[in-house]
C-alpha cells in the first residue's frame, strides 16, 4: 500500500518514521492545510509534498492517515473516502455520533475501509494481558479502575489550544486509549453515567515557542465515568488535566481469582503483573512478542515500544486478506459513542445507553504481528526520541 499523510503536525514524525518499518508500505506523499508544515515533513523524510486536494487526486496513493486535529477529522476523512481511498484516522474517529454516522455513511458509498487508532492496545503488553484474561488468570473480570491524570499538555505541545476547544479535553483525547484496551480486554460497553468538572478557565501555556500566551478551556477538564459492559463488569475511568500528583494505577481489573495491573494503554510495553488470591504479585513474563520491543530510548521515560502505525499495517494485511481490520471501523464507532456518551451524560446529569456495540478485537499473536515487519524487531536498536 502506498500511504498518503494528511496533517503535517506533532505526532506526524512517528508516522513517517514508522509506516516503512512494515511489510509492503511506504509514504508517498504528504500534505497539510498549511503547506509549509507539508513541505517541511517533505524535505526531512523525503517525500513529496503536495496539497490536499492533489494527494486525493493522486491515483497512486491507496490509503490516507488522517493525522489532522479531531475537529476535522470527519471532514478529511469522508473527503477520502470520496477520493475512493481507504483510511487510517488518529483519534479521535469523530466529535460525537452525528459525525461517527457520517463518516459511516461515506464508508459505506466508497466501499473502503475506516479503521482509527489507538493500534496501542496491540502492544506486547496488552495482548499479555489479554491472553491472561482469555485463559482465566483472574477468573471473571467483576470490576476495575482506570486512572489517566496530569496537570495537562500546555506544558509540552508545542500547540495545545485544541485540547481545550471542542474535540478536546481529556476524555476524547486520552480516551480512545483507555476505552480501546478495555474493549480489547472485557468487549462491549452496555451502559455508563459520568460526572464532569474543570479546574481553570484559562491557562497559560508553557512550552515553547508559544510560552506565556494564554488559551481559553471550552471544555470540561475532569471526567469522571463508571462504565458497565456487556460481559456484566464495571469499570471507573477519571481522565482529568486537573491534577498535578497522584498514586493511582493506570489500569487495575479484580477478578474472581485475583487481580491484573495493566501499564498504561498510551503505549505498547509495560510490566503486567498478576495478583492471586493468595495475595502474591508476579509480573507476567514478557515472551518474545515483537510488539513488546522497545525502539525508543525517551530522556526522562527511558525505554519504550512505540510501534504506532501497526494498526495500519494490520488494516493493510486484512484488505488483502479479505478480511476484517483490528482497529475496525465498528470498534472505533462504538468507542466514540462510549466517549460521547460520557462526555453527555456528565453534562445531563444521566445514564447513557449504548445503541452501538462491536466484537473483542481478535488476539495479536506474536507470530501474526511479527509477519507484518519488513524485519522482525530486536531489542538493542532503540533510538532517541525527545519526550513528548
Ligand atoms: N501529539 C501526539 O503525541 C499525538 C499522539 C497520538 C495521537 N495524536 C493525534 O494526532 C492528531 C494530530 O495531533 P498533533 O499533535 O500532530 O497535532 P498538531 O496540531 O501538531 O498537527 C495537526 C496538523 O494538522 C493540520 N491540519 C489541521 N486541519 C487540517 C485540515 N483540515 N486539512 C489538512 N491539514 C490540517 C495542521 O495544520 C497541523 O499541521 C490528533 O488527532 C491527536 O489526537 C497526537
Amino acid at each position: 500500500m502506498r500511504i498518503g499523510l494528511i496533517g503535517c503536525g506533532n505526532i506526524s514524525a512517528t508516522y513517517f518514521k514508522n509506516v516503512p518499518l512494515f511489510k509492503d508500505m511506504e509514504v508517498g506523499a504528504c500534505a497539510d492545510i498549511n503547506h509549509e508544515a507539508a513541505q517541511r515533513a517533505a524535505e526531512q523524510w523525503g517525500v513529496k509534498a503536495l496539497s490536499v486536494d492533489e494527494l486525493l487526486k493522486d491515483e497512486s496513493i491507496d490509503a490516507v492517515v488522517n493525522i489532522t486535529i479531531p475537529a476535522a477529522h470527519c471532514e478529511v476523512t469522508c473527503r477520502i473516502l470520496e477520493a475512493g481511498k481507504h483510511v487510517y484516522s488518529e483519534k479521535p474517529l469523530g466529535l460525537d455520533m452525528a459525525e461517527g454516522r457520517r463518516i459511516e455513511a461515506a464508508a459505506k458509498a466508497a466501499g473502503k475501509q475506516v479503521c482509527s487508532a489507538p493500534d496501542t492496545y496491540l502492544g506486547g503488553a496488552h495482548q499479555l494481558a489479554r491472553a491472561a484474561i482469555d485463559d482465566g488468570a483472574i477468573g471473571r473480570v467483576t470490576s476495575g479502575s482506570c486512572h489517566v491524570m496530569s496537570p495537562g499538555m500546555e506544558m509540552w505541545h508545542p500547540n495545545p489550544d485544541f485540547f481545550f476547544q471542542r474535540g478536546g479535553g481529556p476524555v476524547l483525547d486520552l480516551g480512545p486509549y483507555y476505552i480501546s484496551n478495555l474493549v480489547n480486554l472485557l468487549g462491549p460497553v452496555k451502559r455508563l453515567a459520568a460526572m464532569e468538572n474543570k479546574a481553570w478557565e484559562e491557562r497559560t501555556i508553557t512550552s515553547e515557542p508559544r510560552s506565556g500566551e494564554k488559551v481559553k478551556v471550552d471544555v470540561a477538564t475532569t471526567l469522571m465515568a463508571l462504565l458497565e459492559f456487556a460481559s456484566g463488569a464495571k469499570v471507573t475511568l477519571t481522565a482529568s488535566w486537573d491534577v498535578w500528583a497522584h498514586r493511582h494505577e493506570n489500569m487495575e481489573l479484580y477478578g474472581t481469582e485475583g487481580s491484573l495491573y495493566v501499564p498504561d494503554p498510551n503505549f505498547f510495553d509495560g510490566e503486567v503483573v498478576k495478583v492471586g488470591r493468595d495475595g502474591k504479585a508476579a509480573t507476567l513474563p514478557a515472551g518474545d512478542h515483537p510488539l513488546y520491543v522497545t525502539n525508543e530510548t525517551h530522556e526522562h521515560m527511558g525505554k519504550l515500544a512505540n510501534w504506532r502505525a501497526v494498526g495500519l499495517a494490520e488494516m493493510a494485511a486484512a484488505v488483502a486478506a479479505g478480511r476484517e481490520p483490528r482497529c475496525s471501523f465498528s470498534r472505533a464507532l462504538h468507542i466514540l459513542e462510549v466517549m460521547a456518551g460520557i462526555l453527555d451524560g456528565a453534562a445531563a446529569g444521566k445514564f447513557v445507553e449504548m445503541e452501538t456495540s462491536c466484537e473483542r478485537p481478535a488476539p495479536l499473536g506474536t507470530e501474526e504481528a511479527a509477519a507484518l515487519f519488513k524485519e522482525k524487531p530486536v531489542p538493542g536498536n532503540e533510538r532517541s526520541h525527545k519526550d513528548e
